[in-house]
């Protein structure tokens, strides 16, 4: 997206204009709150927006982007603010868009097993309100108690359940979205079916506000299990680790999670929030597999498929968690991984993604990369899908490193992805961060598409502008 560098910058006088079109109460100027969305969850990245606009309807979303286009305002679509690769700094200043007060759940449909809910939802909230109905909205990242579905459906969200359920974009039935130029539609229709033109729903997910920003969600849901069952395995290598994940599957089944984490992960995150659990000595890497459904003896059929197949690939202990308690406390353990690698260094994320048998050529890839340049790495995220979060930490790496030579570490890392059949987001997005490394996978003709298709949507480049490409 060729951005212009220069935008119009906020008077006073426009000041009244976003506050006539979205009501006074809605608009923040305060130092504080400008800092409050002048960053996400990636890095130590800083941006102070001009404004925060907090719109309360879908009329306001249209009315601020009319005005925004026709004064030519950039503006930054957020959710929670829980991103990871930058897609909601507001690079250019001008407008925050918050959808923070798109809080409520419409309806939740229990014939059509539908639900149609606002975007500032948190993802958990939903998960446990369909949950009340005996259904399941299965997407549900990390960082569910504090995300929005709104970002969830900007960045093609997924999580753990992935590898059983598929991710957001299996889910999403519908979108209301108000387009950069205020006109507002719904992309396609509440059906499970859909064969009717180009499917701008699909589109508009993980597109990282770019396109059009999301006002209203139609989402599909399922039967809810009720029961699991999770195991976790202990692996002397990464490289067992990592070849299990494929062995699994050729085993005749499909976990409804499947998790790899690297020995210091597990080490940092115990520490930090407090896990009861023990590392045992010499273990380096393990696998959580969960199991769901309605039959116990099936499943404990599934995980002795899967006990044959760890022994197999060298695991030396394996625990079976099935009181909730157990489960509960490691799945806090994975879930708050990432939080812990915050606190503990000065690190980089990456969010790799490969075809899963060629997860052991990754994680050998990653550890002869940063040795190569010095950096450590901690690894973790979930095998199930292919899908790899390189936590890059600073360590011994000197500032000077740091800042200049570690970009070319990245780009070997992206460049191993590509080369093994992946591709440089699975499910973080590409944001600010990482669209640099973008050419690598994309020719100049697959981003020429994307960027005009942007241009169909937003013709003057005001909305989410500088972010993919
Ligand atoms: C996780 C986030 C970082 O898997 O995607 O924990
Ligand atoms: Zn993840």
């Amino acid at each position: 997206m060729s951005a212009p560098t220069t935008y119009t910058k906020i008077t006073t006088a426009l000041l009244q204009q976003i506050a006539a079109a979205v009501g006074e109460a809605n608009v923040f100027t305060d130092q504080a709150i400008l800092e409050d969305y002048s960053h996400d969850e990636t890095e130590d990245l800083h941006y102070n927006p001009e404004v925060v606009v907090k719109p309360v309807d879908t009329a306001g979303v249209s009315a601020l982007l009319k005005l925004c286009n026709e004064n030519h305002i950039p503006v930054t679509p957020r959710g929670g603010g829980t991103g990871l690769s930058g897609a909601a700094l507001p690079i250019f200043g001008g407008v925050l868009l918050s959808m923070e007060k798109f809080k409520s759940i419409i309806s939740i449909d229990t014939e059509n097993l539908q639900a149609i809910v606002e975007p500032g939802v948190i993802t958990e909230e939903f998960i446990n309100a369909v949950g009340e109905h005996g259904l399941l909205y299965p997407v549900d990242p990390s960082s569910k108690g504090s995300c929005f579905i709104g970002g969830n459906v900007a960045h093609g969200s997924g999580g753990p359940r992935v590898v059983k359920y598929g991710t957001i974009r299996e889910y999403i039935l519908n979108l209301e979205v108000v387009l950069p130029t205020g006109e507002v539609i719904w992309t396609g229709a509440n059906t499970l079916k859909y064969a009717s033109g180009y499917n701008l729903t699909q589109l508009m997910i993980g597109s990282e506000g770019t396109l059009a920003v999301v006002t209203r969600i139609v989402t599909k849901l399922i039967p809810k299990p009720t029961l699991s069952v999770l195991m976790l395995g202990s692996f002397l290598e990464n490289e067992q680790a990592c070849a299990a994940v494929s062995a699994i599957f050729r085993a005749g089944v499909i976990p409804s999670a499947l998790e790899f984490m690297e020995r210091r992960g597990v080490e940092w995150v115990v520490q930090y929030d407090q896990i009861k659990f023990v590392l045992e000595e010499g273990i380096n890497a393990y696998l959580m597999i969960e199991f769901d459904g309605n039959d116990l003896e099936v499943i404990y059929k599934d995980c002795e498929k899967v006990n044959t197949v760890l022994e197999a690939y060298g695991c030396t202990n394996v625990l079976l968690a099935d009181t909730a308690g157990q489960k509960e406390e490691l799945w806090r353990m994975r879930r708050t991984m990432a939080e812990s690698v915050k606190s503990n260094s000065v690190y980089k994320e990456e969010d790799t993604v490969v075809p899963r048998a060629a997860l052991p050529q990754l994680i050998n890839g990653i550890k002869e990369i940063g040795s190569r340049y010095g950096f450590e790495s901690v690894c973790y995220g979930h095998a199930g899908d292919g899908n790899l979060h390189i936590n890059i930490i600073k360590a011994g790496m000197s500032d000077e490193d740091w800042k200049n030579k570690l970009k070319d570490g990245i780009r070997e890392l992206f460049q191993l992805t590509a080369d093994l059949g992946g591709t440089i987001s699975g499910e973080h997005g590409i944001g600010l961060v990482q669209k640099e490394f973008m050419p690598i996978k994309y020719s100049e003709i697959h981003l020429g598409l994307m960027r005009s298709i942007k241009k169909v949507f937003d013709p003057n480049t005001i909305l989410n502008p500088g972010k993919i490409f």
